[in-house]
């Protein structure tokens, strides 16, 4: 092992917010039981606010970014880890308050880890990662909240040329769903998104308005979007649907009245991957790597640690498409 390796590092001083990829000792990580020669990261819209002055995620300077990571364990005084035992974490507290997976090497609580599941590659859980994770939480909620394949129930997904949005138009897909409705803002994207099972397109102008309530066109949301659109999407929903709401990408206001919610018994699915127990993350990693493993549907590219500005300013910029992994060996 490498006492000396690089990682990507944000620092602070309160006016100005930097990150570089820098050298850094072991000791400079924070404290957990196992340590892990990390092989590949992603990008998740979450990592590029990590680098953002003020962007709400890190709180704590300096820290290295990166919410997913999978690797090899190299080292650990856990009693259930084996050492070379490939491990993966994707929305843990790494990357916010804990040092991350941006970095050659990661070290954590071995609680923080799940297995690489059969039928998915390490990289794999990379090309889904925290978005993956995120759209199969977004499609289990929805089917616990009642919508059924049987049903064909017409669903809206927001945010769908993104990470998020774009795994679960091909859960959605694989599963059986017909009758989807991707919203995106570019008409580059559509191409992509009907590939991906999307039946109509529409863009959020031809959702504005100030009704409180319109006429009914979906029985399902996922919002990936928040602010507008996922105000507006609310008053688009049939009596008893549901919104599983997960982003923030176009704002974080929410601007609605009671009545899709009085009048028409519209649920509000919050979807926080943050805090869920091992055992529930275990349920979707298995679900992404069987009837709902669409792991070769996705659309992703790859970058080097050094290369990542690039598909950051995307994210930033609204310009990016699907997923991005960082490779780092
Ligand atoms: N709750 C959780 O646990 C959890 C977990 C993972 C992610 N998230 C959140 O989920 C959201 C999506 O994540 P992601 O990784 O999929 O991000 P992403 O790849 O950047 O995708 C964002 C999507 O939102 C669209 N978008 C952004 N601003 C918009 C606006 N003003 N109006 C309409 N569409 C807009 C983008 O469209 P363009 O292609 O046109 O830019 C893109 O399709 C983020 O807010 C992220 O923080 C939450």
């Amino acid at each position: 092992m490498d006492e000396q390796f690089k990682a990507l590092v944000v620092d602070s001083d309160g006016e100005v917010t930097e990150h570089a990829v820098k050298t850094v000792a072991i000791d400079q990580l924070h404290e957990g039981d196992t340590l892990v020669e990390v092989h590949c990261s992603s990008l998740n819209y979450k990592d590029m606010l990590a680098l953002q002055h003020c962007g709400g995620v890190i709180r704590e300077y300096p820290m290295i970014p990166g919410i997913d990571a999978v690797g090899k364990i190299i080292e650990s005084t856990h009693s259930k880890a084996k050492v070379g035992e490939w491990v993966f974490l994707a929305s843990t507290p790494a990357g916010n308050t804990h040092t991350g997976g941006i970095a050659e090497y990661l070290r954590v609580p071995y609680e923080w880890f799940l297995s690489v599941p059969e039928n998915l590659s390490p990289k794999e859980t990379m090309i889904l990662g925290t978005a993956g994770l995120t759209a199969a939480y977004c499609v289990w909620a929805l089917e616990e909240h009642g919508m059924h394949v049987q049903d064909q129930p017409e669903i809206l997904v927001t945010g769908a040329s993104g990470g998020v949005g774009s795994i679960a138009l091909s859960i959605l897909k694989k599963i059986g769903y017909t009758q989807v409705t991707a919203m995106i803002r570019k008409n580059s994207q559509e191409t992509l998104v009907r590939q991906l099972g999307a039946k109509e397109v529409v863009s959020p102008e031809e959702f504005a308005g100030d009704r409180p309530l319109n006429h009914r066109k979906y029985h399902y949301v996922i919002d990936c979007v928040g602010g507008e659109v996922a105000s507006h999407a609310m008053r688009y929903i049939y009596e008893y649907g549901s919104m599983a709401m997960c982003g923030n990408a176009g704002g974080i206001a929410f601007n609605t009245t009671v009545l899709p919610m009085i009048l028409r018994g519209v649920n509000l699915l919050g979807i926080h991957t943050g805090d869920l127990s091992n055992d529930f993350r275990q349920m979707l990693w298995k679900r992404l790597a069987t009837d709902w493993r669409v792991v070769g549907h996705v659309y992703y590219d790859e970058v080097t640690l050094d290369k990542i500005d690039e598909p950051v300013t995307q994210l930033k910029e609204g310009q990016h498409l699907g997923r991005t992994l960082v490779k780092i060996r």
